[in-house]
C-alpha cells in the first residue's frame, strides 16, 4: 500500500508557493472548450503560430475524379509532409491514405448531391462516431446560406456539431456559396456568423475584398479560407497572405495547391505565409527556388 512506504513522504513537494497556471487558449472563441475540443484543435492549429495549413481533398464526393484528383494516391502523399490537416471524405481517406500518417483529419461527412444536381440538397452520410473511429480530429459538413436547400444544410450542421459536442470532436462549419450568390463581405460575414453561432468551432469561408477583415472580426470562432478556383500561383500566394494579415487563422486549401505547377513547391510557399508571416513576393521566391531546385 502506497501510504505505508515512508521514504516517498519524506520526498514529497506540493511546491506551495507556486501557485497553478489557468493558461487561457490560444484559439479565438475557444478558451470555454472541454480539455478534448481543445486538444483536437491543438492538433489542427498550430499553437505557436495560431494558424493551420489545412490540405482540401475532398473534392471528389461532388465532382468524381476532377483534374488533380485523378489518383489522390498519386497526388496526395507527397504533400503531407507539409500538411498541418487533411480534409477529405471517407471513402478516399480509407482507400488512398496510410493509417500510417500521423496528421489530422476533418472528415467530410455530407452527401446527396453531385454536380450533376442542386448542390445545396445533401444530407449527412458519415456519422460522427465513424468519423471518430477513422480517428477523425474534426468533422464537417456546409451550409448554404440564401440557397436552395439552406435550412436542411443548416440542420445537417446542427446534427454535426451536437453529435460531436458528445465526443469533444469540434466541427467546422464550410459557408458555400451556390451559383447565384455573390461572394462578398455581406454575404460571406452573414454565412459565417450564421454558422458560428449554431456552434461550429471554425469557419471555411472565401476570402473577399473589401471588408474581409470585417468577416473576420464578425465571426467569434477562428476562419481559414478556401482557396477555390485555381488562379497563378502569385495570385494564390498573394490571397492566402492577404487573408493572414486581416485575420484568417489558416487556409484550407485544394485547388491552388494540388493543381499548381509544383505542388509540392506551392504547398511550402503557402506555410511560409500562413506560419511564418511570409510576405507573397518573398513566398512566391520561395516556391520558385524549391521549383528550381528538382530542376
Ligand atoms: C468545399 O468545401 C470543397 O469541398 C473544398 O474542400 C473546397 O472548395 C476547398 O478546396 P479549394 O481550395 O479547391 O476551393
Amino acid at each position: 500500500m502506497v501510504d505505508r512506504d515512508k521514504s516517498s513522504e519524506t520526498s514529497k513537494d506540493f511546491y506551495v508557493d507556486v501557485p497553478a497556471e489557468t493558461p487561457g487558449f490560444f484559439l479565438k472563441g475557444s478558451a470555454h472548450l472541454n480539455w478534448g475540443m481543445k486538444n483536437r484543435l491543438s492538433r489542427i492549429f498550430n499553437p505557436k503560430s495560431g494558424n493551420a495549413v489545412m490540405l482540401a481533398f475532398d473534392h471528389g464526393y461532388i465532382m468524381g475524379p476532377t483534374s488533380g484528383l485523378e489518383r489522390i494516391d498519386l497526388s496526395i502523399p507527397p504533400l503531407l509532409p507539409y500538411t498541418d490537416c487533411m480534409m477529405c471524405a471517407r471513402g478516399a481517406l480509407r482507400a488512398c491514405i496510410s493509417p500510417e500518417v500521423d496528421i489530422p483529419l476533418v472528415m467530410r461527412c455530407s452527401t446527396g448531391a453531385t454536380i450533376l444536381k442542386e448542390l445545396s440538397n445533401e444530407v449527412i452520410g458519415v456519422t460522427v462516431q465513424d468519423a471518430v473511429s477513422m480517428n477523425a480530429a474534426a468533422v464537417t459538413t456546409q451550409a448554404y446560406i440564401g440557397g436552395e436547400y439552406e435550412k436542411e444544410t443548416l440542420g445537417n450542421l446542427a446534427r454535426l456539431i451536437n453529435e460531436g459536442n458528445l465526443y469533444g470532436v469540434p466541427t467546422l462549419g464550410v459557408t458555400a456559396v451556390g451559383r447565384e450568390l455573390v461572394r462578398d463581405a455581406r454575404y460571406l460575414g452573414l454565412a459565417s456568423r450564421v454558422v458560428a453561432e449554431l456552434g461550429v468551432h471554425f469557419v471555411k469561408t472565401y476570402y473577399c475584398e473589401p471588408g474581409f477583415d470585417e468577416v473576420v472580426a464578425g465571426c467569434p470562432v477562428p476562419i481559414v479560407i478556401a482557396g477555390g478556383k485555381k488562379i497563378p500561383e502569385p495570385d494564390a500566394l498573394a490571397m492566402a497572405y492577404k487573408a493572414i494579415d486581416q485575420g484568417a487563422s489558416g487556409v484550407d486549401m485544394g485547388r491552388n495547391i494540388f493543381l499548381a505547377e509544383d505542388p509540392v513547391a506551392m504547398i511550402q510557399a503557402v506555410r511560409a505565409v500562413v506560419h511564418d508571416g511570409e510576405k507573397s513576393d518573398k513566398a512566391y521566391d520561395l516556391y520558385q527556388t524549391l521549383k528550381h531546385e528538382k530542376e
